[in-house]
């Protein structure tokens, strides 16, 4: 472990997608790289943090010197959060599926002629998030993002309070930004009482200048 302000800390950092099974052999998923989450966990990394790295298949590999603890499905993804509890510090970055198949099949769906067509209903998935926030072994500090197209403040704020976080990140992702997907972001800090608008700057800066606040916060 590096020598650092965040040397003897406990951080735990999500990542990525996640998969949401149809059937043994089919899934729902979203376009996440985990470009956030990986610079981030790095960066923490680098200040000496001890770092719980739980990802959903991203095709952003894991950075070295981080305990990955890989996962599939918005249900897998909590309990290996509840499991790598306590930590210091938890930050939410990745992008969990909204929903999962609720009448997922047990052996491959078969296509068969004259059969209707399959039909996939859809059951909400637990906010991991909003789960820790308000968990009995809550980390000191929660940090949850927030990726909107408009009224970003507002909206990021009324998220913040929903739940139950101590931080939101939240950044603009109208395409006319460019930032989705992109190499540079463009953050405002959302805490109880304050709003920073940090310049843009390249996703591994925001995720050093984030790590520095969390230090900062930790000691
Ligand atoms: O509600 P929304 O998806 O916009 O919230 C985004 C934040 O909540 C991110 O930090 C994301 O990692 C987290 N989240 C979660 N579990 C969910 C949905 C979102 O941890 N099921």
């Amino acid at each position: 472990l590096a020598e650092g302000p965040l040397k003897g800390r406990h951080i735990l950092v999500t990542s990525g997608p996640t998969h949401e099974p149809i059937d043994p052999v089919r899934y729902i998923a979203n376009r996440s790289s985990g470009q956030q989450g990986t610079a981030l966990a790095a960066a923490l990394r680098d200040l000496g943090a001890r770092v719980s790295f739980v990802t959903g298949p991203a095709t952003t590999p894991p950075p070295p010197g981080v305990a990955v603890i890989r996962v599939e499905s918005a249900r897998d993804m909590l309990a290996a959060v509840e499991a790598a509890l306590p930590a210091d510090a938890a930050i939410f970055t990745a992008a969990v599926a909204d929903w999962r198949v609720a009448n997922a099949a047990g052996q491959k769906m078969k296509k068969q002629a004259g059969k209707p067509l399959p039909v996939l209903e859809f059951a909400e998935n637990p906010d991991i998030l909003a789960t820790i926030s308000r968990h009995a072994q809550r980390p000191g500090l929660v940090v949850g993002f927030a990726a909107e197209t408009e009224n970003v403040i507002e909206h990021a704020q009324a998220k913040r309070a929903r739940k139950g976080c101590d931080w939101i990140v939240a950044n603009d992702v109208s395409p006319a930004t460019g930032i989705m997907g992109g190499a540079e972001n463009a953050v405002h800090l959302i805490t109880e009482d304050s709003v920073e608008d940090w310049p843009r700057l390249p996703k591994a800066e925001v995720a050093r200048r984030l790590a520095q606040r969390i230090a900062k916060d930790l000691t």
